[in-house]
């Protein structure tokens, strides 16, 4: 493929080698110096991959959109613009892929927590929290992952039905989910579930060695992406991939 990388820092130069590794080509590079313009795009790129602030990407996916060519964004922190994002995507006809999270493994994980909130929390004895940890570098917190395992365990644990980012003031109430986050060092992303009764303690952790695991997601989330029209998830083509619902 030929892609054009939006954001050149620790996740855009790691996608840079990981993509000249498997044979694919970097027809451009955008930054915040120059960033985006529809009018520059060179002919060949097929697709744009995006690591880059948050509060670059809905000027970003405008341009994007007027080139006429998909993306697959990896940026986080910027959901809440989501419904403008969709509009734009929509209207141009363009596909665009996001995900807080281009470990494929973790979309599995997920699959896991989603069981293990319905099962544990359905014998009343267990409580449950998430904690995550990533380096001292990343800009958003809580992750985008730990945003999205939240909202699948309040879905799915009977009983938790309000999300705690912050230090509790006090004892914490039994509908509170608590999700801790902890920046430090080097990480690049470990996310758990822990669920504890008075005698037992399960732990679900899914753990990220290297940025790769994200390289390598996106790269298969662009060649998934570039013929298809619309606004999708790592879950969507998970599912598309491993077909089943
Ligand atoms: N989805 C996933 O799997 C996944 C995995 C890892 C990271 N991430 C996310 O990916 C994003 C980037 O992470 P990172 O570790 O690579 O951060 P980073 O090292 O800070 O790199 C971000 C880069 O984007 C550049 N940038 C700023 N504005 C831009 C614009 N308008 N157009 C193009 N580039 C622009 C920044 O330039 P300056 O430094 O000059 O501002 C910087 O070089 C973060 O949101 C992070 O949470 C996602």
């Amino acid at each position: 493929m030929n892609l054009a990388l939006v954001g050149y820092g620790r996740m855009g130069k790691t996608v840079e080698r990981v993509a000249q590794e498997g044979g694919h080509r970097i027809a451009a590079i955008y930054t915040d110096v120059e960033p985006v313009r529809a009018d520059r795009v060179p002919a060949d790129v097929e697709v744009f991959i995006d690591f880059s602030l948050p509060e670059a990407v809905p000027a970003t996916v405008r341009e994007v959109a007027r080139s006429g060519r998909p993306i697959v964004v990896g940026t986080t922190g910027w959901y809440e613009k989501l419904p403008e994002i969709r509009e734009i995507v929509q209207e141009a006809g363009i596909g665009l892929l996001y995900s807080p999270n281009f470990a494929l493994g973790v979309h599995l994980f997920f699959r896991l927590v989603e069981w293990a909130a319905r099962l544990y929390s359905r014998l009343g004895i267990y409580d449950c929290c998430i904690q995550e940890i990533h380096h001292a570098g990343k800009a958003d917190s809580p992750s985008g992952t730990a945003l999205r395992l939240a909202e699948i365990v309040r879905s799915h644990w009977g009983g938790k039905s309000e999300l705690l980012f912050d230090r509790p003031s006090g004892r914490i109430a039994s509908h509170q989910l608590h999700v801790t986050s902890a920046r430090c060092g080097f990480f690049p992303g470990e996310h758990s579930l822990v669920i504890d009764s008075p005698e037992d303690t399960i732990e679900l952790r899914h753990r990220t060695r290297s940025r790769e695991v994200f390289a390598r997601g996106a790269l298969r989330a662009a060649e998934w992406i570039r013929d298809r029209k619309g606004v999708f998830t790592a879950e969507d083509m998970l599912t598309d991939l491993l077909g089943q619902s």
